[in-house]
């Protein structure tokens, strides 16, 4: 008595190959797809790229005076948390602060002919130059002097930045 061999599926070469199967139009739409997604944003990139590099420095300029005011509020903070008020801390940050305010007036043409935009900048300028009249001498007052320079930034926001 014999054991039963099991039934392998033996592969005959003689027999006929089944046909492949044709190439799927999804599977070509697909890759067309992605071509053109991969195209397409090549493509706004460098568009985007092109305006930026039209830019001139009028337009540049609103935002370059924000983000210098910002850098020097932030580094201030900086100093604050770190417990490090010395005039040679602060005093530096405080005069860019108020040098960049006589920026505020020509980076917003638009505005310049506004009375109210024109008190913000008067303002701001003024807390500075009080601020420079008599510069904090410890932490305690460098918190309260970023609280009044805050306050300006915050009152011409309100009312200008949209
Ligand atoms: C006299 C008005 C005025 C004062 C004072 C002012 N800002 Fe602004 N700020 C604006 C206006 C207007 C905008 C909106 C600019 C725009 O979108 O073109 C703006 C925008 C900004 C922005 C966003 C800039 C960007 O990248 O789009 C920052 C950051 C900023 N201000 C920081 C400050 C800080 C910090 C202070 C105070 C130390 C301050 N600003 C004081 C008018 C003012």
């Amino acid at each position: 008595m014999s054991t039963p061999q099991p039934q392998a599926t033996k592969v005959d070469p003689s027999a006929p190959r089944p046909p492949r199967k044709p190439p799927s139009a999804a599977g070509r739409y697909l890759f067309l797809f992605l071509l053109g997604l991969v195209i397409g944003i090549i493509t706004v990139v460098m568009l985007l790229r092109s305006l930026e590099g039209r830019k001139t420095w009028q337009d540049h300029y609103p935002t370059a005076a924000m983000q210098l005011m910002s850098a020097h509020t932030a580094q201030l903070r900086q100093k604050l948390d770190a417990n490090r008020c010395a005039a040679t801390d602060v005093l530096p940050h405080l005069q860019a602060l108020r040098m960049v305010g006589n920026d505020l007036d020509p980076a917003f043409p638009d505005l310049r002919d506004s009375t109210r935009f024109a008190g913000h900048t008067g303002s701001y300028r003024a807390t500075l130059d009080q601020v420079l009249s008599s510069p904090p001498m410890n932490c305690a007052g460098l918190k309260s002097t970023l609280e009044a320079i805050g306050g300006d930034c915050k009152a011409c926001h309100g009312d200008f930045r949209g």
